[in-house]
């Protein structure tokens, strides 16, 4: 009988990390921060356990706690004060993200990315201006998830602009439109070289799916639409033909980072984007992908700690060259 092959040899200890394929380092992960303009005491997420929204007032300590471990960059959201249909509080100079950008990046050396959407700061939590211009009240809002909502796409692009200049004069780093808002990275990539921020990169939520891993986030972001849903939008999780065409007109358009979310439901796609561009490829390991694990590990189910670590791992095999996740303080902590 003729001997098997033995791939087993290189499994020994000793051997194993030497011809290991992959790493994760801290320095590969952005941690999210919530900031929440609302409060003057911290607000504990309850579907993401260990996160909670921080008054502006702790945006630095915050973020200092994220450093300590290890991580270096941050990507900031906000909830404001307040909401209307237009989502105005997104680009005013003392809205919530411009303020605690400002303490950041005058008190830390963090890495500050942005989000740059409008769902959190419109009273109908659409990522965009709706057509009509009218709120969750008016009449053709009520109910739809199909004919009455429209978002004016070219409308919106003015708006997304606004906020990514807002965020650059804020000191922001890096801008992250999330929006899925046809030609956006043009647009604001016109917009902050207008205004002199031609070193700010564009991180595109380039294949962003209309994701119900999203669940958690919404209540922590407060950007649950009122209404109808982001399916004409968001991508189809179905399509992945789609993702890459999606992500061709990013990259003609200029985008420095192309992100697939969410992730570990669609390592497919992150495959793709890395195996066809040539551009680093972040993935958003999203709210949904961190509740999970949670849950299941207060069952007892899973080892929190280790799924954690493995789902991040089998991001980056995937192709990611950094990942957003919730988990990015604790495992940062571990390595
Ligand atoms: C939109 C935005 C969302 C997330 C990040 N940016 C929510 C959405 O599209 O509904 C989701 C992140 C997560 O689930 O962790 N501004």
């Amino acid at each position: 009988m003729t001997q098997p092959l033995r791939p087993r040899r290189l499994r020994a200890d000793g051997i194993r990390s030497l011809v290991s394929e992959t790493t994760v380092a801290p320095s590969d992960l952005v941690a999210p921060v919530f900031i929440d303009a609302t409060t003057d005491q911290r607000q504990p997420i309850e579907s993401m356990p260990g996160h909670e929204r921080v008054p502006i007032a702790d945006a630095v300590p915050r973020v200092e706690e994220v450093l300590e471990t290890g991580v270096e960059a941050v990507i900031v959201f906000g909830i404001p004060q307040e909401k209307d249909a237009r989502g105005t509080r997104a680009w005013a100079t003392d809205g919530v993200v411009q303020q605690a950008v400002r303490a950041i990046r005058e008190e830390t050396d963090a890495y500050v990315i942005t989000d740059v959407c409008l769902c959190e700061y419109t009273d109908h939590g659409h990522c965009g201006l709706l057509e009509n211009e009218g709120s969750a009240e008016h009449p053709d809002n009520q109910g739809h998830e199909g004919p009455g909502l429209t978002i004016d796409n070219d409308r919106t692009l003015e708006l997304l602009e606004k906020i990514s200049v807002s965020h650059a004069d804020a000191g922001a780093h890096m801008v992250a439109p999330s929006g899925m808002v046809d030609g956006m990275v043009e647009a604001i990539r016109s917009a902050l070289d207008s205004a002199d921020y031609e070193n700010v990169p564009i991180m595109t939520y380039a294949a962003k799916y209309e994701s119900d891993f999203y669940g958690p986030f919404r209540d922590a972001a407060d950007g649950a639409p009122s209404f109808g849903d982001r399916r004409h939008y968001q991508m189809d999780p179905a399509n992945a033909r789609e993702a890459r065409y999606e992500v061709s007109l990013d990259v003609e358009q200029g985008a420095d980072i192309l992100m697939v979310k969410p992730a570990l439901p669609y390592l497919d796609i992150i495959a793709t984007v890395e195996a066809e561009f040539d551009r680093p490829v972040a993935a958003y390991n999203v709210s949904g992908e961190y509740a999970m694990l949670h849950a299941a590990a207060e069952k007892g189910w899973l080892d929190l700690e280790a799924t954690a670590y493995e789902s991040i791992l089998s991001i980056k095999r995937a192709g990611a060259d950094l990942i957003i996740t919730y988990f990015a303080e604790d495992i940062a902590r571990k390595l």
